[in-house]
C-alpha cells in the first residue's frame, strides 16, 4: 500500500472513494451542510447514527474532480481511540470488498480529534494507517482463482487498497506524516503475524517458521539464530524434544536479538509458543475444530512481529525474542501419558496429558531466556489453554504476573491498544494442583482453574525472576466467535507488546 499525506482537501483528491469520519455530534449539527458542499443531499443519511464502525456509502455527480463515492463512517462520540480504529478498519474492509483501490481519508479534523483524545497527531495518524492496513487484510495466498474463470473481470479489479491518501492535513503535516509512517510499519507487522497464523500446518513447519524469522530479521535489521535439533539436543531441551518425539519434522529454537545503536533503557525477553500444529499428541484432540490448531503458534507470530516492528521503529530497548517450535503429533515414538521428562533446567515433569504441550516447550524457552540473557523483564505469549477461553471468552486474553507494576502496565497497554488483558491469580494455593507423585511437577492440574495451573507450571521455570508476565491468548488469537470481523487470525498481541515496549522507550 502506497501512502500519501497531503494538505489538499479530500474533495479534490483523485480516488475511488473518499471517507469522512463523523461523530454523533457532527452528524446532528454539521453533517448536512458538509454534505451539501460536496454535492450530496442529506437525505442519504437515512438511519445512519454514526456509531463507531457504522457506515453509509453515498454517491455524487462529480464535476471533473475527486471521487464519486463518499463513504461516511461513524466514530461514535469520538472520545476513545478504539472508535477511530473501528471506523478506519470498517472503511478499509469496505473498500476491499468493493474492489476500490484508491482510498482518501479526510483528516481535516485531526486537530480536533486529537484534542478529544488528548493525544498527539502522530498517535492518531499511526492508528488510522495501522487500522486501514488491518481492515484491508485478507488471507488469499492459497487461492489460485482457477475455479473462478467466469469471474475473470472481478479478478482484474484491485484486491486490496493500493493507495491510501490522508487528505486535509494542513495543520501539523510533519507530525501526521511521521505517525503515518509508523502505522505503516505496525500494520504490516500485524498482518505478517496473521499470515503466519493462517498458514496451515503443511505450509508452516517449525523450520519454515524459523525461515520466516530469518526474513523478518533481514527486514528489521536484527540478528536471528536458529538452533536445529542437534543443538537443541546438545542443550538438553527436554521439553521441546519431548513434544517433538511424535513428529516427522524436526523442532527449531529461534532467537531474535535486537540491539539498537546507542544506549538502551531496558532489556526485554519476549517468548512465544510456536506449536505449528497441535493434534494433542497421544492424548489426541477430538476431530471437530482440530484444524484450528494450526493457530497454535500465534504467540510465536506475535513475538516475531513485535520484534520486527520495534526494530524498524528503532526503539531504544534491547529485545530478545525466543521461539521454541514444533508440531505436536501422535507418531509411533511420541511422548506418552505417564512419561517423565527432564527439562533443560533439570526440573523433571510428569506428563499427565500430552495435549498440555505448550507449557513443556515454554519451560525450556523461559529457562533459556533467564539463563542466557537475564533480561530486566520476561513476557511470554501463548495459546495455552482452552480453560482461558472458558474464563474470558474470545476477545480478551488472560494475564498472569509476579510483578504488580508489570501487571498494571500490561493492563493499561491492553486498554490503549484495544488488545485487552485481564489479570488472573498466581497464588500458592494452586501449587497443590500440579504436584506430582513421581516427578518435580505435573503438567496438568485437574478440572478446575486450567489457565491458572498452566501459568503456575510456567512460573517454575523462570528461576525466581522477579518481573515476569504470561499472557494466555488462546481466545483472541484465532477467535471462532465474537472476535474480529475478518475470519481467522487477528495478530493479537502485536499491538499489546508494542504498546508495552513503546511505553518503556
Ligand atoms: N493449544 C491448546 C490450547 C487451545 C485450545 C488454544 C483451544 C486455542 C483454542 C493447548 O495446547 C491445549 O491443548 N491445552 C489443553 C490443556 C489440558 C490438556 C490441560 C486444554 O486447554 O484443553
Ligand atoms: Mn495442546
Ligand atoms: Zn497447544
Amino acid at each position: 500500500m502506497k501512502l500519501t499525506v497531503t494538505a489538499r482537501e479530500v474533495g479534490s483528491v483523485k480516488a475511488d472513494v473518499f471517507a469522512i469520519l463523523l461523530s454523533r455530534k457532527e452528524l446532528k449539527n454539521e453533517a448536512g451542510k458538509r454534505l451539501k458542499s460536496l454535492g450530496i443531499d442529506e437525505s442519504v443519511l437515512g438511519d445512519f447514527k454514526a456509531a463507531a464502525g457504522d457506515m453509509v456509502m453515498t454517491y455524487r455527480t462529480v464535476s471533473g474532480k475527486g471521487a464519486s463515492r463518499i463513504l461516511l463512517a461513524g466514530i461514535g462520540d469520538g472520545r476513545k481511540s478504539e472508535e477511530y480504529r473501528k471506523a478506519a478498519e470498517s472503511v478499509a474492509r469496505k473498500a476491499v470488498d468493493m474492489h476500490l483501490g484508491v482510498l482518501a481519508l479526510d483528516c481535516s479534523a485531526m486537530t480536533e480529534w486529537c484534542s478529544h483524545l488528548k493525544r498527539k497527531p502522530q498517535f492518531l495518524s499511526a492508528l488510522l494507517v495501522e487500522a486501514t492496513l488491518y481492515g484491508a487484510y485478507r488471507f488469499e495466498r492459497l487461492k489460485t482463482g482457477k475455479l473462478d474463470q467466469e469471474k475473470k473481470k472481478e479478478a482484474e479489479k484491485p484486491k486490496t487498497i493500493e493507495d491510501l491518501v490522508l487528505a486535509g492535513c494542513g495543520e501539523q503535516l510533519d507530525l501526521i506524516e511521521k505517525g503515518a509512517g509508523m502505522g505503516m510499519i505496525t500494520g504490516a507487522c500485524q498482518n505478517m503475524a496473521r499470515d503466519l497464523v493462517n498458514l496451515p500446518g503443511n505450509h508452516l513447519s517449525a523450520e519454515e517458521l524459523a525461515e520466516a524469522a530469518r526474513q523478518s530479521g533481514q527486514r528489521g535489521g536484527f540478528d536471528v539464530t536458529v538452533f536445529d535439533k542437534e543443538k537443541i539436543t546438545e542443550l538438553g531441551m527436554g521439553g521441546l524434544l519431548a513434544v517433538n518425539k511424535g513428529s516427522q519434522q524436526p523442532p527449531t529454537f529461534t532467537i531474535l536479538d535486537y540491539r539498537p545503536e546507542g544506549k538502551t533503557k531496558k532489556s526485554v525477553a519476549l517468548v512465544g509458543k510456536g506449536v505449528t500444529f497441535d493434534s494433542g499428541g497421544i492424548s489426541l484432540k477430538p476431530s471437530e475444530g482440530m484444524g484450528e490448531m494450526k493457530s497454535d503458534m500465534s504467540g510465536a507470530a506475535a513475538v516475531l512481529a513485535a520484534v520486527e516492528a520495534a526494530a524498524r521503529l528503532a526503539l531504544p530497548l534491547r529485545i530478545i525474542g525466543i521461539i521454541p517450535a514444533t508440531d505436536n503429533m501422535p507418531g509411533g515414538s511420541a511422548l506418552k501419558p505417564g512419561d517423565v521428562i527432564t527439562t533443560m533446567s533439570g526440573i523433571t515433569v510428569e506428563v499427565g496429558n500430552t495435549d498440555a504441550e505448550g507449557r513443556l516447550i515454554l519451560a525450556d524457552a523461559l529457562a533459556y531466556a533467564r539463563k542466557e540473557y537475564d533480561p530486566d523483564v520476561i513476557v511470554d505469549l501463548a495459546t495455552l489453554t482452552g480453560a482461558c477461553i472458558v474464563a474470558l471468552g474470545n476477545s480478551v486474553a488472560g494475564m498472569f504476573s509476579n510483578d504488580d507494576e508489570l501487571a498494571d502496565t500490561l493492563f493499561k497497554a491492553g486498554q490503549t491498544s484495544g488488545e485487552k488483558v485481564w489479570r488472573m491469580p498466581l497464588w500458592e494455593e494452586y501449587d497443590e494442583l500440579i504436584k506430582s507423585e513421581v516427578a518435580d511437577v505435573h503438567n496438568i492440574g485437574g478440572r478446575g482453574a486450567g489457565a491458572v495451573t498452566a501459568a503456575m507450571f510456567l512460573s517454575k521455570f523462570i528461576d525466581g525472576h522477579k518481573h515476569w508476565a504470561h499472557v494466555d491468548i488462546a481466545g483472541p488469537a484465532f477467535p471462532t466467535k465474537g472476535g474480529s470481523k475478518t475470519p481467522g487470525a487477528t495478530g493479537f498481541g502485536v499491538r499489546l507488546l508494542l504498546d508495552l515496549l513503546q511505553g518503556w522507550s
